[in-house]
């Protein structure tokens, strides 16, 4: 059994079974939880982390060019979106797994592991969620490819907490909250009760993350004396590739910290019919 949260860690990252990575997860956050209330809590440690987290050998990992398009208007389409998230949600687990790993050097508070491993137990439940709805539509997670280039931004950023935290919850996971709404309606449209409900819990949760990763971010900008927005503007586009899709969820972008003088510069502002709401 691992004796430390680092060591935990590592134990999901080199764990390729989705069910059992996402067990182990949910095993690992339950234990550090109880040892924190109990008063006793488990040491973070020092570990290794891969530079890459083990996975199944299925789904197959393709270009996102020859992953097959999406069309949410059929139930293999529909089936199709709930992979493509359920692969996310498998990435999130490890993402944030990896930051409490890979940055044990960088003395943090113990609020910054809270933080992650609760983030990191949700995304094992939003996994799970996923893999139950592609069950039930007679589908399962590995059944269609998905995409390869998911684990970059960590590759990118493993010499940098304060890149990791720009790009992987200020980025990525707030673009979740950008493009889930429209999901929820497509799954609500066509009448699959488990799927809203599943993308509801995941919507909800995902604000949370987003906000840790605000948090964490402005407590080392704070500690550094850098100014936030100015940095982040700088870690975005050293890290990240491309700029922010429209539109933006303004308002659940707000509950999670972050403003629109952080995305708004960074937007692709063409087609200008997209304005700030
Ligand atoms: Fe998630
Ligand atoms: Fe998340």
């Amino acid at each position: 059994m691992p004796q430390t949260l680092a060591e935990m860690a590592v134990d999901v990252l080199t764990c390729a079974h989705g069910r059992e990575k996402t067990a182990r997860s949910h095993a690992h956050a339950a234990a550090w939880f109880a040892a924190r209330d109990a008063g006793t809590p488990i040491p973070v440690g020092r570990a290794d982390p891969p530079l890459r987290p083990a996975r199944p050998a299925r789904p197959e990992l393709r270009d996102p060019r020859d992953v097959p398009k999406r069309k949410p208007g059929s139930p293999q389409g529909r089936i199709a979106l709930l992979h493509a998230v359920a692969h996310i949600e498998l990435n999130a687990v490890d993402l944030h797994w990896d930051i409490i790993a890979r940055f044990t050097d960088i003395p943090m508070p113990p609020g910054f592991y809270d933080d992650w491993v609760k983030a990191a137990d949700e995304e094992s439940k939003h996994f799970n969620l996923m893999c139950d709805c592609l069950e039930d539509m007679d589908s399962h997670y590995g059944a269609l490819p998905a995409h390869a280039g998911m684990w970059r931004a960590a590759e990118d950023t493993t010499g940098d907490i304060m890149g990791r935290l720009a790009v992987v919850p200020m980025v990525l996971e707030a673009r979740g909250l950008d493009v889930t709404p429209g999901m929820i309606d497509i799954f609500r449209k066509a009448g699959a009760d488990q799927a809203v409900a599943a993308l509801e819990t995941i919507y909800a949760e995902e604000v949370g993350h987003v906000a840790y990763g605000s948090k964490w971010f402005h407590f080392l900008c704070g500690r550094h004396d850098i100014d936030p927005r100015d940095e982040f503007h700088r870690l975005v586009r050293h890290y990240f590739r491309g700029s922010l899709k429209l539109p933006f969820n303004a308002e659940k972008r707000a509950e999670a910290g972050l403003p629109p003088d952080f995305y708004w510069p960074l937007a692709d502002e063409t087609p200008k019919k997209h304005q700030p709401r």
